[in-house]
């Protein structure tokens, strides 16, 4: 098949991750990064054997048909909306945009030009969430009735030497490891009709635990500890626990619950991992593990699979499909996201005004056939 050239704008921490995984699909040719900072642009491209360009350049070059934004997500729709004005196709980073407002002018903007727009996670594809989708639409535990999702930990400052952006606006649990969750939740269940929620912060500052401003304070201006309720269109009901102001808990990362039994997933943030199910003799019993390439552990003996997303929309484009991380899906994921937000402010119900499709799943072959 015709590969797409792409490029990258946003040369930090997890462009390698792209520029590593990229190969692994037929799809996909890295041809150029750029970054605000030409420096950043210069070493990432000489380690990965692309070339350096300006933003500027790298949207007007003749070979790239596809820009993935990497920035940080205060400019993501900004960055998202300048590739399309160049007539690329664009893939984001989580979360695509930080309000619905943009989303929608994303959305709109790619229809009228006729373009794609994705956006991480993948997460979802990866075969042990792939696994657990089987499950569900083999009727194995029956019509979905509700579920708990926990993402809860003391971050970010421990370990990030410049956390300032995590405890701002736009940034804090839930819109920053929310995309994982709530992204698996729609191709799982489906789309969400309403949602509520409480939202505190417990602490006014946060003290840098790592680099060069180690001991440093930074102020805390977004909920860190959230408690939501999710209400989806087929009628289940999901709890959803983001904190990071919690030092240990005994929570599972997510566990579905069906009419006749149960299914517990591994940590949406990775691709593989083993999924549990029970029935109603509540026996819990470990999945047999399926031949899905995206459980294939080949990092740290983690699977890690990230471009899958990418890979599936360029595969998209040349077979006039959707793609299944599509706009529709992202813009839905940043209405739940905003809609806690704003629960959580406002202590009331919000009722979503987006909705989407659940993607399509994808199964070992379908898997196998995005692969080099
Ligand atoms: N780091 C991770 O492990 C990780 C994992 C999954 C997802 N993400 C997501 O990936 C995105 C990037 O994260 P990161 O950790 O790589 O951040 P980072 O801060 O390490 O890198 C961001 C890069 O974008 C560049 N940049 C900023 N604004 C720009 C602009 N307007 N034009 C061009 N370049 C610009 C910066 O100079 C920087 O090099 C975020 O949305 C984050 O949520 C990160």
């Amino acid at each position: 098949m015709t590969k797409l050239g792409v490029g990258i704008i946003g040369c930090g921490n997890i462009s390698t991750s792209y520029l590593k995984l990229a190969p692994l699909f037929k799809s996909l040719d890295v041809k150029a990064v750029a970054d605000i900072n030409m420096d950043t642009a210069k070493a990432r491209a000489e380690e990965f054997g692309v070339r350096a360009e300006t933003v500027d350049d790298l949207l007007n070059a003749d070979d790239i048909d596809v820009v993935v934004n990497l920035t940080i997500p205060d400019v993501h729709f900004a960055v998202t909306k300048q590739i399309l004005e160049a007539g690329k196709h664009a893939y984001s980073e989580k979360p695509l945009v930080l309000s619905l407002d943009e989303g929608k002018q994303l959305r709109d903007l790619a229809a009228s030009k006729g373009l794609r727009v994705g956006s991480a996670p993948d997460t979802f594809l990866g075969g042990a969430h792939q696994l657990a989708r089987a499950q569900i639409d083999a009727g194995k535990v029956g019509r979905i009735i509700g579920g708990t999702c926990h993402v809860m930990g003391h971050g970010m400052e421990a370990w990030h030497p410049n956390p300032d952006f995590f405890f701002k606006p736009g940034g804090g649990p839930v819109l920053d490891m929310g995309p994982y969750y709530i992204t698996n939740l729609i191709q799982l269940i489906g789309p969400v009709k309403s949602v509520t929620a409480l939202a505190t912060a417990t602490f006014a500052t946060r003290t840098i635990g790592n680099g060069d401003r180690l001991g440093e304070t930074v102020p805390v201006e977004t909920p860190t500890n959230i408690q939501a309720l999710l209400e989806f269109e087929n009628g289940a009901v999901v709890t959803l626990g983001a904190s990071w102001d919690v030092w240990a808990h005994r929570h599972d990362h997510m566990e579905i619950y069906g009419e006749n039994g149960s299914i517990f997933l591994p940590d949406p943030n990775f691709f593989g991992g083993d999924v549990e199910i029970s029935g109603e003799d509540k026996e819990i019993s470990t999945v047999e593990p399926w031949d899905h390439p995206f459980s294939v552990a080949n990092q740290d003996e983690r699977a890690n699979y990230r471009c899958a997303g990418l890979a599936d929309m360029a595969t998209a484009i040349a077979e006039g499909r959707e793609h299944r991380c599509n706009i529709d899906v992202a813009v839905h994921a940043v209405d739940v996201m905003t809609s806690i937000l704003k629960a959580g402010e406002e202590r009331r119900f919000v009722e979503m005004t987006t909705t989407c499709e659940r993607p399509a799943a994808l199964s070992p072959d379908e898997a196998r056939a995005l692969l080099a």
